[in-house]
C-alpha cells in the first residue's frame, strides 16, 4: 500500500492536514529533546520527511522503513537523509544502539504493534527515550464530532484529487478511528519494556506524542 502513495505521500500530507503536519514533526523533535551527537532511530520513516525534521537538532537521525516504494521517494527527494530497509518487527541494529528511538504516523500500520514498541525497545540504550507520534482522538465531544465527519467524510473525497492511491485514505480514516485512544495506547507502551509513560495532545487530540524512557 505505501509503495502505492509513495509518488504523492508528502504533499497529500499537508493537503489533508491542512499543513499542519509540519508542526507536529517539529513537536516530535522537541519532545525529544535530542542533543547534538546523538544518535536517533526514526522507524517508519517512510520519504524520511520525519527524518530529516529530526535531524534539524544536531543529532545523528538515521530512518528505517519496510517499503522500497517510499525509500526510493525519500532517496530522491531528500539525498542526504540516512534511510536504510528495516522491519519495526526485526529491526537491523544491536541492543542498545541509539539514545532515542521515534515512529511518527507508523505504530498504527505495524502488524503487530507491542512487537513494535519492544523491538523498539531492544535498540534504545538504557534510560534512552521514545517519543511515538501518531493520530489519536480529540477530547472535546464537539470537536470528534466534527473531526470524524471529516475523516470519514471529505478526507477520503479531497485524496482522491491528490494522492497516487486514493484506496489507501479510507484504510487511514478507518484505522485512525479503531486506534486505541490516548491511556490505552500509554498502557500498550507501558507493558513492552518502557517507563514513566506520558501524553502530550497536539490539534486538540488529532495527535498525540507518547513519550517513555527504557527501563
Ligand atoms: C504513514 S507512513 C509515515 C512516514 C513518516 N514517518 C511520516 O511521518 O510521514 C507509515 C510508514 O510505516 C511503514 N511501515 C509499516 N509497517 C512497517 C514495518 N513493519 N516496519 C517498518 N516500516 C513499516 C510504511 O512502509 C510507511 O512508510
Amino acid at each position: 500500500m505505501f509503495d502505492g502513495v509513495a509518488a504523492r505521500y508528502d504533499l497529500t500530507n499537508t493537503v489533508l492536514s491542512f499543513g499542519q503536519d509540519r508542526g507536529w514533526r517539529r513537536a516530535t523533535r522537541t519532545a525529544l529533546a535530542l542533543r547534538p551527537g546523538e544518535r536517533v532511530l526514526d522507524v517508519g520513516a517512510g520519504t524520511g520527511v520525519s527524518t530529516e525534521e529530526l535531524a534539524r537538532s544536531g543529532a545523528y537521525a538515521v530512518g528505517a522503513d519496510l517499503s522500497i516504494g517510499m525509500l526510493q521517494a525519500g532517496r530522491r527527494a531528500r539525498p542526504a537523509v540516512p534511510l536504510l530497509a528495516g522491519d519495526a518487527l526485526k529491526l537491523p541494529f544491536p541492543d542498545g544502539a541509539f539514545d532515542a528511538v521515534t515512529i511518527s504516523f507508523a505504530l498504527r500500520n505495524v502488524t503487530d504493534v507491542d512487537g513494535a514498541l519492544g523491538e523498539l525497545a531492544r535498540v534504545t540504550r538504557p534510560g534512552g527515550r521514545l517519543v511515538a507520534c501518531e493520530f489519536s482522538h480529540p477530547t472535546n465531544a464537539a470537536f470528534r464530532t466534527a473531526y470524524l465527519t471529516y475523516l470519514l467524510g471529505s478526507l477520503p473525497a479531497v485524496a482522491r484529487s491528490v494522492s497516487s492511491n486514493p484506496e489507501a485514505y479510507v484504510y487511514l480514516a478507518e484505522s485512525i478511528r479503531a486506534w486505541p485512544d490516548q491511556p490505552a495506547l500509554a498502557a500498550r507502551v507501558q507493558a513492552t519494556g518502557w517507563g514513566r509513560v506520558a501524553w502530550r495532545n497536539l490539534t486538540g487530540g488529532v495527535v498525540a506524542l507518547h513519550r517513555a524512557w527504557r527501563d
